[in-house]
């Protein structure tokens, strides 16, 4: 592992980078994962997609835990981009279907194990008893110090770059910021994930290789895993796995390494 000399910039809540974990193995601090694979797992064994999205609802969970033993600080998980609309209705009802049960059936287990949920992407014409469940786990959880859950439901990284430009263009057009003020930091902070270090480390299973309008502009010095494995088989050695791989990387951020360097 090498120090970085350059941070990427953003406004985390505590101090970015890894933390030893009780093997004195380096953690990266938040972990993101886009969940690819629940449909190819399905359709290979004769089962409905929707068995494979009940399915990956279960591996969400063993990872949920798995994050928790293994010291992650930050675990952000992409459960419906603003691009699934697309998909067939029904399976668009599915999806929905196992959030709700997922926030209804989780919350109270989370909250017992110390999580704190944070919901990114739009909240504009969500149903209102999905908007209520998703303000409902973001509020009982509010001051929870453990691990923080962050679900992207309903999110396209396209789109929040978007808001944020648009609350960024009411501050100027207020008076309230100059057009020479805008940075990085006064985009980040107007980002859904404000205030969320940028993660360390992005997984995506089922052998795609590429980032699908997930976290793009938080995931400029991210190191990327791409796994073959598929989503609902995804457990604790999956993820110890990229863990692995995480550390074998040479984090510069920009800089250079600490052997050359
Ligand atoms: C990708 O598989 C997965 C999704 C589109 C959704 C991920 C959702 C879950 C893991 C379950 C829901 C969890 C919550 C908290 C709502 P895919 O359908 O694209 O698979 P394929 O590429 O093999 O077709």
């Amino acid at each position: 592992m090498t120090t970085a000399t350059h941070r990427p910039v953003t406004t985390p809540e505590e101090p970015l980078g890894g933390a030893p974990s009780d093997s004195g193995a380096v953690v990266p601090a938040h972990v993101a994962i886009i969940m690819d694979g629940n449909g190819r797992w399905a359709v290979r064994r004769g089962l409905p997609r929707a068995e494979g999205h009940r399915r990956g609802v279960e591996a969400l969970r063993r990872t949920v835990k798995s994050a928790i033993e293994l010291g992650i600080r930050y675990l952000t998980v992409y459960s419906f981009s603003s691009e699934n609309w697309r998909r067939p209705a029904a399976e668009v009802a599915d999806l929905m279907g196992l959030l709700k049960l997922f926030v209804r059936r989780d919350l109270a287990e989370l909250h017992r194990n110390n999580v704190r949920v944070r919901i990114i992407g739009a909240r504009e014409g969500l149903a209102p008893d999905i908007g209520g469940l998703l303000e409902e786990a973001e509020a009982l959880t509010r001051n929870n110090t453990g691990l923080t859950l962050v679900v992207a439901f309903n999110y396209g990284s396209r789109d929040e770059i978007a808001r944020a430009m648009r609350a960024l263009a009411t501050d100027v057009a207020a008076g309230r910021l100059q057009p020479e003020a805008i940075d990085a930091d006064a985009i980040a902070t107007r980002l859904d994930t404000a205030g969320i270090p940028d993660p360390d480390l992005i997984i995506r299973t089922s052998g795609e290789e590429r980032l699908s309008n997930f976290l793009l502009w938080q995931a400029a010095y991210a190191e990327l895993v791409f796994m073959p494995i598929l989503w609902p088989d995804f457990d604790r050695d999956a993820l110890a796995e990229a863990l692995d791989l995480f550390r074998q990387r040479d984090r510069r951020f920009g800089g250079l390494s600490a052997q050359t360097g």
